[in-house]
């Protein structure tokens, strides 16, 4: 398996590589050695993360500033997978979440939630795994979540999104373990980074207990993509949470969405 070979030369491609959970995978990759291709929107923050882990590692770090809600960002990044010097895992991270319930919400949010959380991510799994099956070699992280397993946050189609996301790469890691190339979904719970900030969304009445960090979120996703897992779900309290939605019946669940509205006083996003 990839992860498991001491070369030096492997190259690893993330997604919203600038902040929260990509930048924690771009930080941990480097330290164990791989070489990075870091893409984002912001070309001026890609270029001091790209500096600063490269100081730090002295691994190279490509950037590729795109957004990757548009067919342009897509595009660019496709390239990157099909051409240059392969990629051994990419990991597609970067997501976004709306604060607006449905009935608010316009077609163009919606829509660009759904380029982003989904559409990216089929067009980048794709682009990457043909090379990867090819050397059968490689690995993909798509970054869900937990909220894809149930729906419990009224009004949201952010939930909807992962849950695809979850399932998309559940079903294409297994066609593509003969060519010896694994896809895993890594599905955290609330992490602290810039995510609810950047949605508007107010997190302040959610318990400390709750939050993980997003390095303990990519040392138990490496760990399991080297077991084989397909689905990742990092932390006992998360793994508790995501069995009682799967199992719990709907009723209870449906109360739980109605509590979640009554104490946030919102829909969330
Ligand atoms: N934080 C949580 O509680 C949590 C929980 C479960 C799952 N997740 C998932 O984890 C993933 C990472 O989230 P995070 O919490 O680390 O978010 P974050 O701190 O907000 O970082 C988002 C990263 O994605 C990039 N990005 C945003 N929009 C983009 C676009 N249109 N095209 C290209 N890059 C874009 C951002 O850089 P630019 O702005 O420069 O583009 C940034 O590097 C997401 O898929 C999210 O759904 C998060």
């Amino acid at each position: 398996m990839t992860l498991d070979q001491p070369t030096t030369e492997r190259r690893a491609l993330i997604t919203g590589a600038t902040a929260g959970i990509g930048a924690a995978f771009a930080r941990r990759l480097a330290a164990d050695g791989w070489h990075l291709v870091l893409v984002a929107r912001d070309a001026g923050r890609l270029a001091e993360t790209a500096a600063e882990l490269t100081d730090r590692h002295g691994r190279e770090a490509e950037t590729l500033a795109a957004d990757l809600s548009t067919d342009d960002g897509c595009a660019t990044v496709e390239r990157r997978l099909t051409e240059g010097t392969p990629v051994e895992l990419l990991v597609n991270n970067a997501g976004i979440s709306l604060n607006t319930p449905f009935l608010r919400s316009s077609a163009e949010e919606e829509a660009r939630l759904l380029r982003l959380n989904v559409h990216a991510v089929m067009r980048l799994t794709l682009a990457g795994l043909r090379p990867m099956a090819e050397r059968r070699r490689g690995a993909v992280i798509n970054v869900s979540s937990v909220a894809g397993f149930g729906a419990v946050m009224p009004g949201s189609t952010y939930s909807a999104s992962k849950a695809w996301v979850t399932n998309f790469s559940e079903s294409v890691g297994q066609s593509v373990r003969p060519y010896g190339v694994r896809v895993m979904a890594l599905c955290p719970g609330y992490t602290r980074t810039e995510f609810h900030a950047r949605a508007g969304i107010n997190m302040s009445k959610t318990p400390e207990w709750m939050w993980l960090r997003a390095e303990d979120v990519v040392d138990e996703a490496l760990r399991d993509l080297r077991k084989g897992k397909l689905v990742s779900v990092p932390a006992w309290r998360y793994k508790l949470a995501v069995a009682g939605l799967r199992h719990a019946p709907r009723r209870l669940l449906e109360a739980v969405a109605r509590d979640t509205r009554g104490r946030t006083g919102r829909d969330v996003g």
